[in-house]
């Protein structure tokens, strides 16, 4: 038995969680990480007095009273709502496809005459089975919402052509009949007040952390340091890819300073048309109602991932999600490691859930 309780392998929310958890029951923890800043991807960098979310916007959203309690004894939440807009060649559509959207594309006023003018969409497509991804997003909301807010967008994020993507991948596309911009469902949402880093580094308050370290380079002597190992990394590295490779869908970022204090207007910005080569601009500052003379926005691209990438969103097809159920038989049979996470159970995550998925691993574990 060595000094510390807990080996923590990633700073992320997952790992933040854990150890706060585990530090609340007396217990000692090592937090590692092998970049250069703790929080993983939630990480927010400081530009001109903005934070920047340099893995990717980050809004926090749930309907749990609990999640949306445990993260406030950590910061203040401020009141923006994500609202995002769609840029069609020029065209503005508010998103989601609600009440605003249809009196831009055609001037109806009522739901009632929204309704009708979808459904008369999709009764002239006269698609009965869908064959693939455009099929079936006309089959679910004609044409015109098709053309100029999914088709583009849908082939850059997957680098194919709409009608070479399967049906599957659209199950359903909401609808709304009211005029409400409001993204997301859920009762609360927000973003920290001064940033995610708050929150990570009050979780972390009084642990020991070690950055720049990566697991892999010294395994045996990290193990070594703690009676348990949590390890939020990927499951297949951790085993040796001996089973193969699990593959993700990647992003490249594109970060700007410009000398205007409003770019564009809106913190999310969604270009729809094939042509622009990027899927989304956000403009960092908008998320905390930033005053500053300057601006810093981030243009995103969607990218294959290939291994040294970062992997960002799991693949769960077929042949990833047995891939994956290989490698978690033998997780299951570990009793000195616990696997968590995104990157740890190759589960696509919001922040809401993978503080919930810590909360109950922190849980077991420990009482
Ligand atoms: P995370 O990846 O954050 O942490 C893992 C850590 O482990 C990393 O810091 C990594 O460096 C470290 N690590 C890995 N291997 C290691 C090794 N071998 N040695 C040492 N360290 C190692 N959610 C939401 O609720 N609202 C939102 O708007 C968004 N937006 C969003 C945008 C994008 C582009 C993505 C990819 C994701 C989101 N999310 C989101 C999801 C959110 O990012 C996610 O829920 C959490 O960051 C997951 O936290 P984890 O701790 O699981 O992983």
């Amino acid at each position: 038995s060595g000094k510390y309780d807990y080996l923590i392998v990633g700073a992320g929310l997952f790992g933040a969680t854990f150890a706060f958890e585990a530090k609340k029951q007396g217990k000692k923890c090592l937090v590692i990480d092998r970049r250069g800043h703790i929080g993983g991807n939630v990480y927010c960098e400081e530009v001109e007095g903005i934070n920047v979310h340099k893995y990717g916007a980050h809004i926090f959203h749930t309907n749990n009273k609990e999640i949306w309690d445990y993260v406030n004894q950590f910061v203040e939440f401020n009141r923006y709502t994500n609202s995002p807009v769609a840029n069609y060649n020029g065209e503005i559509y508010n998103l989601p496809f609600n009440m605003n959207t249809f009196n831009k594309l055609w001037g109806v006023v009522t739901p009632q005459e929204a309704k009708e003018k979808i459904e008369a969409q999709k009764a002239e497509a006269g698609i009965e089975k869908p064959q693939n991804l455009e099929e079936q997003a006309i089959s679910l909301v004609g044409t015109d919402i098709y053309e100029k807010l999914i088709k583009g967008y849908t082939e850059k994020q997957w680098g194919r052509k709409a009608t070479e993507l399967p049906a599957f991948i659209i199950k359903r596309l909401p609808v709304r009949f009211t005029y409400d911009n409001n993204y997301f469902n859920d009762k609360y949402q927000g973003i920290p007040i001064g940033g995610y880093n708050v929150i990570v580094e009050k979780m972390l308050e009084g642990i020991d952390i070690r950055l720049n370290t990566d697991f892999f380079a010294k395994k045996d002597e990290l193990e070594a340091l703690a009676d348990k190992t949590v390890f939020t990394g990927m499951i297949d590295e951790y085993y040796e890819y001996k089973f193969g490779k699990l593959e993700y869908r990647s992003l490249k970022f594109e970060q700007e300073q410009m000398d205007t204090s409003n770019y564009q207007g809106n913190a999310v910005v969604n270009y729809t048309d094939r042509e622009t080569p990027y899927t989304r601009i956000i403009e960092h500052k908008h998320f905390e109602f930033g005053t500053q003379d300057k601006t810093v926005i981030t243009k995103e691209y969607p990218s294959e991932w290939s291994p040294g990438d970062e992997p960002y969103y799991p693949i769960n097809d077929d042949k990833n999600t047995q891939l994956y159920k290989q490698y978690k038989e033998l997780a299951d049979k570990e009793d000195k490691v616990i696997f968590g996470g995104r990157l740890g159970t190759y589960k696509y995550y919001d922040m809401h859930q993978v503080i919930a998925a810590a909360l109950t691993a922190a849980e077991k574990e420990l009482t």
